[in-house]
């Protein structure tokens, strides 16, 4: 819907200078809103082991370029 839209442009912005979502950087770190969460695909294992790499990691957090 709007939101999950809204979200991608705000990860469009917010992923300026890092790995284009080649999932090699925490820069696009984001926190869903919980409303959210249960809509979006499962993280990969890959997004998830980057996460473990993010600073203030909650169990909300995902990598934005991972949403789309
Ligand atoms: Fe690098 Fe998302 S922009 S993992």
């Amino acid at each position: 819907g709007d939101n999950l839209l809204y979200l991608s442009k705000r990860f469009e912005v917010q992923m300026e200078g890092a790995c284009e979502a080649s999932l090699a950087c925490t820069t696009c770190h984001i926190y869903v809103d919980h409303e959210f969460l249960d809509l979006l695909p499962e993280a990969t294992e890959t997004e998830e082991d980057l996460l473990d790499q993010a600073p203030f990691l909650k169990e909300n957090s995902r990598l934005g370029c991972q949403i789309i």
